[in-house]
């Protein structure tokens, strides 16, 4: 058997992606940061940065350091919010014929359906990713240690938030886990049961960094989100437990820096992948792994991605 075109396609709720390979939120910008140093249009899909009622600043400096095998940020979810998203940002994203899911967070449910109505009649987005896990933000306030709580971080606040955005909205629902979790199987079990279309995971790991000399947090948000190939084998074996749980698909994200990491997590059981850190060092990436990922499928004579999913032998 000889194949000659694989097909790359998949689809997630009501989104058919042409290829599996998407732009993580936060790591893209609003995609036109970009158009010199890649070909958008050849992109599964963009994810956005995400997207909150009113505009933000994000976190004072220093917001970024290198890790080994990584980085780790505290941005803090600056953005333009959501009006000005649909007024400056969206008339590019949609020129580009390619799916945008609009990643969106709350400080509460009721400020997830919020930001939701106001996005969901903008012509050109296909769906909603709803970051449950920034690491950078605490919903309400902090724990009494000083820890950081996310939605994700319960099944409970997971449900509440999935299944309200869902009698929000007919357009595709994903919900985006942590990692910060014992169980990520029963988190994206209570996605699904709420009614979410798909799940996205891992985001980033709260972590530290420590300047010795000065004995202070290197990031002045103290903590901040660890990602790169550090997290890649944490990720994968996430996506590895809840595709084990769900019957939804599962959108891989983790230190994919090449079209191997990416054929992990399909093999793992994703239908789709995220690219976030790998932009930085190659903005190229994107492309570069989808163009791996056919080779891949062309050596192996596989016909389509979807044949990929989840085939993990014992
Ligand atoms: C600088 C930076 C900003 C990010 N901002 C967001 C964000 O706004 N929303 C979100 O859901 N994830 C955000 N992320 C997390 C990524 O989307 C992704 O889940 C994570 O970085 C792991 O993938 P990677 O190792 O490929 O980067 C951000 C990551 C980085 C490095």
């Amino acid at each position: 058997m000889v194949v000659k075109k694989p097909n790359l396609e998949t689809q997630i709720g009501r989104i058919k992606f042409k290829n599996p390979v998407l732009a993580a939120s936060g790591t893209f910008g609003y995609a036109r940061e970009f158009e010199k140093l890649t070909d958008l249009r050849r992109l599964g899909g963009i994810v956005t940065k995400t997207l909150t009622l009113k505009p933000r600043l994000g976190n004072a400096p220093t917001r970024i350091v290198e890790t080994p095998s990584g980085m780790l940020n505290a941005i803090g979810l600056q953005n333009v919010g959501a009006e000005r998203f649909i007024g400056e940002k969206l008339p590019y994203l949609r020129k580009l014929g390619v799916p945008i899911v609009a990643s969106v967070m709350g400080y509460s449910v009721e400020e997830f359906v919020s930001v939701v109505e106001v996005l969901d009649s903008a012509k050109g987005i296909d769906g909603f990713e709803l970051n449950l896990s920034c690491p950078n933000v605490s919903y309400g306030s902090r724990s009494k240690d000083g820890g950081v709580r996310m939605f994700a971080h319960e099944e409970r606040l997971v449900a509440q938030v999935v299944r309200a955005v869902r009698k929000t909205t007919g357009k595709t629902v994903i919900a985006k886990l942590g990692p910060d979790v014992s169980d990520i199987g029963k988190m994206a079990r209570a996605a699904e049961d709420a009614g979410a279309d798909a799940v996205s995971l891992i985001n980033t790991l709260v972590a530290m960094v420590i300047d010795v000399k000065k004995r202070r947090p290197v990031l002045a948000n103290k903590t901040g989100g660890l990602s790169g190939p550090c997290i890649r084998p944490i990720a994968v074996r996430m996506v590895w437990e809840a595709a084990q749980r769900v019957s939804i698909p599962v959108i891989g994200i983790g230190g994919i820096m090449n079209a191997h990491d990416a054929l992990e997590f399909l093999i793992a059981g994703a239908s789709a992948i995220q690219v976030g850190t790998a932009g930085f060092v190659n903005p190229n990436a994107c492309v570069e792994i989808l163009e791996g990922i056919k080779r891949f499928m062309l050596d192996e004579k596989i016909r389509s991605a979807a044949e990929l999913v989840g085939i993990l032998n014992a």
